[in-house]
């Protein structure tokens, strides 16, 4: 891949002047550039399909979105940037991942569209309009078509017009080139916002234009960028029925990798590095049946369960281990599952590992309750995790304080052992709604439509002195994703994935056929 196969090197005659760095990849294309050329590459080809493409189901909630991310914002034209390629060396990229406020606001998902912008027009009579703009296909007979690397159809595939992606989403669409003149038009007495750090070029754009009509930019800007940001986080706290379908439908892929997971434990414990062969086992679902991981899969056996991001995977697995493994596929539509599982290798937990995991289930299923009973704030999910570790932690004499004094805030002994949160919120990132303030997020009420994980753990770290030798090594976390339904109850996306001692030893005998 990449636009250096079809080169060889050129050397610089020796008299003339070195060339820059974008000359000499340039130059060492043997690509022909006449007219004749350019013709005989351009014809010949077969009729394009002329038919438009079916309205996605995404589409229908495109203008609610639209409009709760503009309310705060009347007469001010909001910018949403998709990005750009990350570079992974030279002109070889990763590939690409629109930023999610993108993908929430105009329902592109996998590796759709770099480069191109969100832009919601405010509107006198109504809430703000999105609009599309990116670089549509070029024609068969331009030069792009055969020889750029990055949009060219001979290098990228088919790529769409505008027509057919505002057919597909209901957006209105716009070639990127017309942006600048759009971003300006009546700029002054229209506002302007954008999310940074996303696109510099889009950034750049937005201050030179905000610049030119006297209106704040660059650092006079921030605060304002920086509240819209917030809002297009806090507009996804509750997911609409189209987003808990695609959670839905990731969670459901993600059990279909765990169940390959536990017919491959018997070929990870024969292999040196029986972790990676948990994470491809799971990895190849994740890209067969979506568009890839959510995040890098921790697949960690004994003792590297204690390491929470534990992303390395290069360990053995053995017999009579524990293996934590936190695993989520992101879907099509870029939605993720974010699900962990603590399997016994052997099939069968031992004594000690059992009461370990009993005392996470038992947390879990604290969590769980609480989020059920009405009033509960989303921090309150995570604090009665918290009273279950721990009563256990002091029941088995762990703990140099009371209970009650580790849950006190100036106490927190139990962090030791159990040091993160219990809940996230989930849906396009794994870590949803990052930028929503506290009283929207910590704060806040449960309400229909949030998606958030319950995921209490307990590490026991090989070196930790302070428990007896039996717990040293043993690492349990248990995640499930939950979603509020809309008479406030709380069902767990992830229900249909074993996680009782017996389910779980159940799960495994029968997905290796014993
Ligand atoms: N897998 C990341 C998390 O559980 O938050
Ligand atoms: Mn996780
Ligand atoms: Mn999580």
């Amino acid at each position: 891949m990449g636009s250096m196969t079809d080169s060889t090197s050129q050397v610089p005659a020796e008299d003339s002047a070195p060339a820059s760095m974008a000359e000499r990849v340039e130059g060492r294309s043997r690509r022909p550039d006449s007219d004749a050329f350019r013709e005989f590459m351009g014809s010949g080809w077969g009729p394009r399909d002329a038919s438009l493409p079916e309205r996605e189901a995404v589409a229908g909630f495109l203008p609610a979105r639209a409009a709760a991310a503009g309310e705060p914002f009347p007469g001010e034209r909001l910018v949403v940037p998709a990005g750009t390629y990350k570079v992974r060396n030279n002109d070889c990229t990763y590939r690409f991942r629109a930023y999610s406020a993108f993908a929430h606001l105009s329902g592109l998902g996998a590796e759709k569209e770099p480069d191109s912008v969100l832009v919601l027009e405010p509107r006198a009579d109504g809430p703000h309009e999105a609009v599309l703009f990116f670089k549509p296909r070029a024609s068969r007979t331009s030069q792009e078509f055969y020889a750029d690397a990055r949009y060219g159809e001979f290098w990228v595939g088919a790529r769409p017009s505008l027509d057919e992606v505002s057919a597909a989403t209901g957006l209105r669409c716009e070639h990127i080139d017309t942006l600048r003149d759009a971003l300006a038009k009546d700029a002054g007495q229209v506002g302007l916002r954008v999310v940074r750090g996303v696109d510099e070029q889009v950034e750049r754009m937005v201050n030179e234009v905000r610049s030119e009509a006297g209106l704040a930019d660059g650092e006079d800007a921030r605060g304002a960028d920086e509240e819209f940001e917030e809002r297009l986080s806090e507009i996804r706290l509750r997911k609409d029925p189209f987003e808990i379908g695609e959670l839905t439908r990731a969670v459901e892929v993600t059990r279909a990798g765990f169940d390959d997971i536990l017919r491959a434990l018997p070929r990870a414990v024969g292999h040196r590095r029986g972790e990676r062969v948990i994470e491809g086992a799971f990895g190849a679902v994740a890209r067969e049946e979506g568009n890839g991981l959510g995040y890098d899969t921790i697949a960690a056996a004994g003792d590297h369960a204690n390491t929470l991001h534990w992303i390395d995977n290069d360990g053995p697995v053995h017999e009579g281990d524990l293996v934590l493994v936190d695993a989520g596929v992101e879907v099509d539509s870029l939605y993720t599952a974010d699900i962990t599982r603590t399997l016994p290798v052997s099939g069968r937990f031992t004594e000690v590992q059992a009461r370990v995991y009993q005392a996470v289930l038992d947390a879990c299923e604290a969590a769980l309750a609480r989020a059920n009973e009405p009033g509960t704030r989303f921090r309150d999910v995570h604090d009665a995790a918290m009273r279950v570790i721990a009563a256990r932690l002091e029941e088995w004499g762990l703990l140099p304080v009371s209970a009650e004094e580790a849950l006190s805030p100036a106490g927190q002994q139990h962090r030791r052992w159990m040091p993160h949160g219990t809940s996230h919120h989930l849906g396009l990132d794994v870590h949803d709604c990052a930028q929503a303030r506290r009283e929207m997020y910590q704060d806040a009420l449960l309400e229909p439509g949030m998606c958030f994980t319950i995921e209490p753990g307990l590490y026991f770290r090989a070196d930790d002195m302070m428990v007896p030798e039996e717990y040293r090594g043993i690492g349990v976390r248990i995640e499930d994703d939950v979603v509020v339904g809309d008479d406030g109850r709380v069902v767990r996306l992830s229900e249909s994935i074993p996680r009782t001692i017996a389910d779980v030893e159940a799960w495994i005998a029968s997905a290796q056929g014993r």
